[in-house]
Order: structure tokens, then C-alpha cells, then sequence
């Protein structure tokens, strides 16, 4: 069965991203193995080794930066979901794809965004920045417009109407997952 990581992008006490990624760990798991990665359990140092991590055979991680490396390797595809800050991704998040080397190659990602004007630029800047760690992002992505503390309960539960409008939130989520699973698929060939 595919296996699919759920990345949590946002630390902060008091964050609505977890919840957005509670409400998607649900669907993923309808159609895949799937567990959740919250950067809350990788503390990690700011990326600050000598070499870039693609170009360094010899490399010797701290232990808490293989940590992260050894789980982001487990998986066929990954789910990040993250709020825009600032324009862009979050700090922390930033970080744990600075640090990845070849552990999400040709792997497939579905983006989850949400913030004050629905995560566009945070979903622009992960269209940037995977890429560089060899990742392959969806064309589509999920831009979650609603505020997140209304709109989605302690336990994941999206709010019944946006569960109900075929062009809403769950609609397009069920079509993203269906979508990483197909490519999740497709590029385990790519992968050999
Ligand atoms: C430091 C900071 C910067 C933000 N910058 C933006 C922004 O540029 N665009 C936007 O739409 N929302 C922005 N927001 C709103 C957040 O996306 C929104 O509060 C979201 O809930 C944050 O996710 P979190 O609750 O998981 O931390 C910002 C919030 C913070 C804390």
C-alpha cells in the first residue's frame, strides 16, 4: 500500500495548521497508509553545514536533522500542509526541506495551504523551493480560504456545508489525494 506523510508545517503554540492537517490525514487514509510528521517532534538547528546536502557524499547529519531524514525516507508521497507567513512558507518549515537530501526524489507532494488570503504565495514558494530537494508538486493545489479554527472541529471534522458544495474544500481534497496516490504510483517507476 502507498504510504503517505502528512507534514505538519507550523510550530506555533496556538497553530490552526494542525488541524488543517488533521482533516486531511482522515482523507489520505481512505486511500493509502498514512502518518502524520509534525515538525513539532523534529526540532532541528537551522541548516548550517559546510556543504550543500545534494552535493555531499561524506555527509554526516547531526542527529536530529537524521531523524528527520530517515522518516521523510519512509514514504511515496507527502502531504504538506502549511500557512503563508509573510508571504511565503513558514521558518521552520523552510528548514525541513533545506535539510533533505534525496529522501523525497521523485516523490509526489500535494500542497495544503491556508492563511489570511487562502496560502497562495506559501503554495508559490513550495513550487520553488521542492524542486531543489528533487520533490514533485501537484499541479493542483488545495487553497483552503475559510478560517481554519471555524471551519474544522478539535477531531478534523470539516463544517457540514463546505463538506457539501462540490466545488468546496472536501471535494477538492478528495481529488488530491485521489491525485498523489496516481502519482505516488507512477513515480515509483521513475524511481526504478
Ligand atoms: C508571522 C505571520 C505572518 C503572516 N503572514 C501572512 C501573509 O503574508 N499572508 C496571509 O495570507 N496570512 C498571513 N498570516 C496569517 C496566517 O496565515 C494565519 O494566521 C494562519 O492561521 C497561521 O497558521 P498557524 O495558525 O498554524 O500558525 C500570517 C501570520 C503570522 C503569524
Amino acid at each position: 500500500m502507498t504510504k503517505i506523510a502528512v507534514i505538519v508545517g507550523a510550530t506555533r503554540e496556538g497553530r490552526m495548521t494542525d488541524k488543517l492537517a488533521t482533516w486531511a490525514v482522515q482523507e489520505v487514509g481512505k486511500k493509502a497508509e498514512v502518518e502524520t510528521l509534525d515538525l513539532r517532534d523534529y526540532p532541528m538547528p537551522f541548516f548550517n553545514e559546510p556543504i550543500s546536502p545534494r552535493y555531499n557524499p561524506e555527509r554526516q547529519a547531526v542527529p536530529e536533522v537524521q531523524k528527520w531524514l530517515d522518516k521523510v525516507a519512509e514514504f511515496d508521497a507527502y502531504v504538506v500542509v502549511t500557512p503563508e507567513y509573510n508571504r511565503s512558507i513558514t521558518g521552520v518549515l523552510k528548514n525541513a526541506i533545506d535539510v533533505l537530501d534525496y529522501q523525497m526524489e521523485n516523490k509526489p507532494v500535494a500542497l495544503v495551504a491556508h492563511g489570511s488570503t487562502g496560502g497562495a504565495q506559501a503554495v508559490a514558494n513550495l513550487r520553488m523551493a521542492l524542486p531543489g530537494v528533487g520533490a514533485v508538486a501537484l499541479p493542483q493545489a488545495l487553497f483552503f480560504t475559510d478560517q481554519v479554527g471555524a471551519a474544522i472541529d478539535e477531531a478534523g471534522v470539516l463544517k457540514a456545508e463546505l463538506q457539501d458544495n462540490p466545488y468546496g474544500p472536501q471535494a477538492n481534497l478528495t481529488t488530491q489525494v485521489e491525485s498523489l496516490v496516481k502519482f505516488a504510483e507512477a513515480l515509483k517507476a521513475v524511481r526504478g
